[in-house]
C-alpha cells in the first residue's frame, strides 16, 4: 500500500473513531511506534509527523495533565507540586552503599510531557566542550556545533522585559531561538528585590564574574536563569504544551494511552533482529499488540526504556536467562553506565521576607573551588582511574571492560581539568524567611545501573545510581559544602543569612571536621534526578547501546531517543540538551526515509 493511501486510511479509521466516540478503532498498524509520550517522545513524534505521509503512534502509561494545577503552576523550586503525586513513578533506588545503605526516592513524570510536568523547568544547556567529547569518543556527527541549530530550533525565547533586566536577568540574543515550539522565559514572579546583587557581588569575592547567558557553550560564573514557562500566560512549558496540544488534529498523529510490556519481533532469521511492534497493556487491564511497519522508538526515559529492552530480550544473557527471558540480541551494556548527580540543600534563617522565584546558579571550574590544590588533586584522581574503572567493571559482572571505562574517564578527567569544564553547580535561592543553597557535583565518577529484577513489566526495575561510589565525588560534594558554609558567611550577603537551619550547627558545628561533613553529606543528599546513559550511545566496545544514529545494536529498525542515550554526565540541565538531540533524532531519521524513497 503506498504510504498515502496508507495515511488516508488512518484518517478516515480516525474520523469514523471520532464519530463513533470509542477508541475500539484506532488501526493496529503504524509507520512508528513510540513509547513514551515524555519530554522527548513528544518533541519526535511532532517532528516525524510533519511527513504527512508517515504515521506515528505514541503509547504513554500517563493522562493528559495539562489542566493539573500542579503542572500549570509555575511556583516551586527545583519541582513542581506534581511531585509524589499520582503523576509521579515514584522510582526508589536500591539501598545505596556508599550512603549508609538509604533508599532515596526518583521521581519521574507519568503524564502527557513525561518528567517535563514535575521538574523544576530549568532551562540551562551543557558546555560545549562536553558536547564536543562526545564525537571523540566515537559519536561521528554528535558535536557542540551540530547540534547548535537544534537548540534554536526548539526554542521560543521570551525577551527579558525592562523589570526582569533590572532584577538580574541578562541574555545574549544570538543563543537562542525565536520560533521554535518550546516557550522559555523569566516568570513575572521573578524575585526583584536586592539579593540578586548581593548574591552577585558575594560571588565575586570568590573570584566567580557575572556571566551574560550560560546558554550559548560557555558555563562559569554567576546568573540567573530562565525558565520552560509561558510568561505571559504564567503556566509551565512541558512537551505536551510545547510540543503535542499544537499538532494533536494532525491525521498521522495518534497518542493511546497503554503500558508497553515489550518489544515485539518479526519472525525469521536475519542477522539484526526486526521490530514488528509492541505489545502493551491498556488502561482496561487488556493485552494488546500495535504493529510498526518502519520503526520502534524507545522514549520511555533512562529508567525504563532499558528495562523494557530486558523485557524484550535485548541486554545482558546472564541477568535475561536468570528471568526465564529468551534473548534476541545480547548487549551486555544495556542498564548499565547509569549516572546521576546527588544534591545536597543547606538553608539558613534571615531576617528579610523573600517573596517570588529566586534562580539564581553559579557554575565553577575545579580550580575555582580547589584553589592551590588543583593540580595535586588532578594527580590523585588520575591515580584512581583504573582501580575505579575495575570497580564499575567488577559491579556490571563484567558487562563493561574496565579498559573502556578508563577511557571514558580518561575523557572526563581531561574536561575537567584541562578544558575546564564546569564540574560545580550552586543553586541560590530564597523562600519566605529562608535562604539557602542546592548544590552538585556535576561530573561524578560512580557508576551505577539499571535492571529488571523481575519479567513482570509492570514491576519497577531496580534502580542503582551508586553514589559516591568513587570516594572522590564524595570529597568534592563535601568541598562544596564547606565553600557553601563560607559563602553564606562571607559580605554582602551575610547582611540577609542567620542561623544556619539545615543542617542545624547542633548536628554539625562551624568546627566540623571534613569525616563529620562527609558523614552528613553521606547521609542527607538526595537525587538531583539527571539519571542518563542507560543506553548510552557509544561504540559497542566502549559499552555503547545504541549507534550515533541512535539504532540499538543488533537491531534492525529499534532506536532509543532520550536520556538513556546520553553517554556523559553534563553541566546544563537536562531538558535543553534532550528537546535538541530529539529535534536532531528526528532528522536523523527522515533523512533516513528520504534515502529509502531514492532506492
Ligand atoms: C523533580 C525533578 C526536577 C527536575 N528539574 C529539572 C530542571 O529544572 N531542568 C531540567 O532541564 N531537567 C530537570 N529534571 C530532569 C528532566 O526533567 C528529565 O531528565 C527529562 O524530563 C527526562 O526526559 P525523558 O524524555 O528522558 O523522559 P520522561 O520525560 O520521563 O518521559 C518518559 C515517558 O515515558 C512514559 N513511560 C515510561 N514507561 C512506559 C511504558 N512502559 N509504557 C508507556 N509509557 C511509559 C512515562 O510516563 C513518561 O511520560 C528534573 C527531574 C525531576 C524528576
Ligand atoms: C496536587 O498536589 C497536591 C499535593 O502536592 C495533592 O494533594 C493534589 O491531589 C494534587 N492535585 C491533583 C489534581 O493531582
Ligand atoms: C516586584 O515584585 C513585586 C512582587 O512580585 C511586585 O508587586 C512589584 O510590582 C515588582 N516591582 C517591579 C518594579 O517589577
Ligand atoms: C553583577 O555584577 C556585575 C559586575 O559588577 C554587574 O555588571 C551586573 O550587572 C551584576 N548583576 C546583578 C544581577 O547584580
Ligand atoms: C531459521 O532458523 C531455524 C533454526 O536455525 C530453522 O529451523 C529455520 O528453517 C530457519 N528459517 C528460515 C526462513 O530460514
Ligand atoms: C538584617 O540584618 C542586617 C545586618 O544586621 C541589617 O543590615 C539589615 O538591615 C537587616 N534587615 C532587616 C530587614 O531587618
Ligand atoms: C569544636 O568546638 C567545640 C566547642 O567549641 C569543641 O568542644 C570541639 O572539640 C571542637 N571540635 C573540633 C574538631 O575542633
Amino acid at each position: 500500500m503506498a504510504l498515502s493511501q496508507k495515511a488516508l486510511a488512518l484518517a478516515c479509521s480516525i474520523c469514523a473513531l471520532v464519530s463513533l466516540g470509542t477508541a475500539a478503532s484506532v488501526p493496529d498498524h503504524f509507520d512508528f511506534i513510540i513509547i513514551g509520550g515524555g519530554t522527548t517522545g513528544l518533541a519526535v513524534a511532532n517532528r516525524l509527523s510533519e511527513v504527512p505521509d508517515i504515521t506515528v503512534a505514541v503509547i504513554e502509561a500517563g493522562k493528559d495533565e495539562g489542566k493539573n494545577p500542579n503542572v500549570t503552576s509555575v511556583e516551586g523550586f527545583g519541582g513542581s507540586t506534581g511531585v509524589n503525586t499520582q503523576i509521579d513513578w515514584l522510582y526508589a533506588t536500591t539501598e545505596q552503599t556508599h550512603a549508609g545503605g538509604r533508599v532515596l526516592d526518583y521521581h519521574a513524570g507519568k503524564a502527557w510531557g513525561g518528567t517535563s510536568t514535575i521538574n523544576g523547568m530549568t532551562y540551562i544547556r551543557a558546555e560545549d566542550a562536553q558536547i564536543d567529547a562526545w564525537e571523540r569518543v566515537g559519536n561521528d556527527g554528535w558535536n557542540w556545533e551540530n547540534l547548535w541549530p537544534y537548540h534554536l530550533k526548539s526554542e521560543h525565547f521570551e525577551t527579558p522585559t525592562q523589570a526582569q533586566l533590572a532584577a538580574g536577568a541578562s541574555y545574549e540574543d544570538v543563543y537562542h531561538g525565536r520560533n521554535g515550539p518550546l516557550s522559555v522565559a523569566y516568570q513575572y514572579g521573578l524575585h526583584n528585590g536586592s539579593f540578586a546583587s548581593l548574591v552577585n557581588e558575594t560571588w565575586q569575592q570568590f573570584g566567580i564574574p557575572l556571566n551574560e547567558d550560560v546558554n550559548g557553550g560557555s558555563l562559569r560564573g554567576f546568573f540567573v536563569w530562565p525558565q520552560t514557562l509561558d510568561r505571559e500566560a504564567n503556566v509551565r512549558e512541558h512537551a505536551a504544551r510545547a510540543y503535542y496540544y499544537p499538532v494533536q488534529d494532525r491525521s498521522n498523529l495518534v497518542l493511546l494511552r497503554g503500558h508497553v510490556d515489550r518489544i515485539r519481533w518479526a519472525e525469521g532469521n536475519a542477522t539484526k533482529a526486526l521490530a514488528e511492534g509492541v505489545e502493551y497493556t491498556a488502561p482496561d487491564g487488556s493485552v494488546k499488540a500495535l504493529y510498526a511497519d518502519k520503526e520502534v522508538i524507545l522514549s520511555a526515559g533512562s529508567v525504563r526504556s532499558p528495562a523494557i529492552l530486558e523485557l524484550s530480550g535485548v541486554g545482558n544473557p546472564e541477568i535475561l536467562e536468570s528471568l526465564n527471558i529468551p534473548v534476541k540480541v545480547p548487549l551486555p551494556a544495556v542498564g548499565e553506565n547509569a549516572i546521576d548527580q546527588p544534591n545536597t540543600f543547606m538553608t539558613y534563617t534571615s531576617n528579610s521576607t523573600f517573596t517570588g522565584m529566586v534562580p539564581y546558579v553559579t557554575y565553577m571550574t575545579a580550580s575555582d573551588i580547589l584553589g592551590s590544590e588543583t593540580d595535586a588533586v588532578a594527580g590523585e584522581i588520575a591515580a584512581q582511574l583504573k582501580p575505579w574503572a575495575q570497580q564499575v567493571a567488577e559491579e556490571s559482572n563484567n558487562a563493561l571492560s574496565a579498559s573502556a571505562i578508563e577511557h571514558l574517564y580518561q575523557v572526563q578527567h581531561d574536561l575537567i581539568f584541562t578544558q575546564d569544564v564546569p564540574c560545580v553547580e550552586i543553586l541560590t535561592t530564597a523562600m519566605g524567611g529562608n535562604v539557602g543553597s542546592a548544590f552538585f557535583a556535576l561530573l561524578p565518577f560512580s557508576r551505577g545501573r539499571v535492571h529488571i529484577s523481575s519479567a513482570n513489566p509492570a514491576a519497577y526495575p531496580a534502580l542503582d545510581p551508586n553514589y559516591l561510589m568513587a570516594y572522590w565525588d564524595l570529597v568534592l560534594q563535601r568541598t562544596i559544602a564547606q565553600t557553601v558554609a563560607k559563602f553564606w558567611e562571607t559580605a554582602p550577603v551575610n547582611s540577609v543569612a542567620g542561623a544556619r537551619a539545615q543542617p542545624p550547627v547542633s548536628d554539625l558545628p562551624a568546627n566540623a571536621t571534613d569525616e563529620e561533613w562527609d558523614a552528613w553529606v553521606a547521609s542527607s543528599f538526595t537525587a538531583n534526578h539527571h539519571l542518563l546513559g542507560t543506553a548510552a550511545m557509544l561504540p559497542e566496545e566502549l559499552g555503547g547501546v545504541v549507534d550515533p544514529t541512535l539504532v540499538v545494536y543488533g537491531t534492525e529498525n529499534v532506536r532509543v531517543i532520550d536520556a538513556s542515550v546520553l553517554p556523559a554526565q553534563i553541566s546544563g540541565h537536562l531538558t535543553s540538551i534532550l528537546y535538541a538531540v530529539a529535534e536532531r533524532a528526528a532528522d536523523i531519521i527522515k533523512e533516513n526515509l528520504g534515502k529509502q524513497r531514492d532506492t
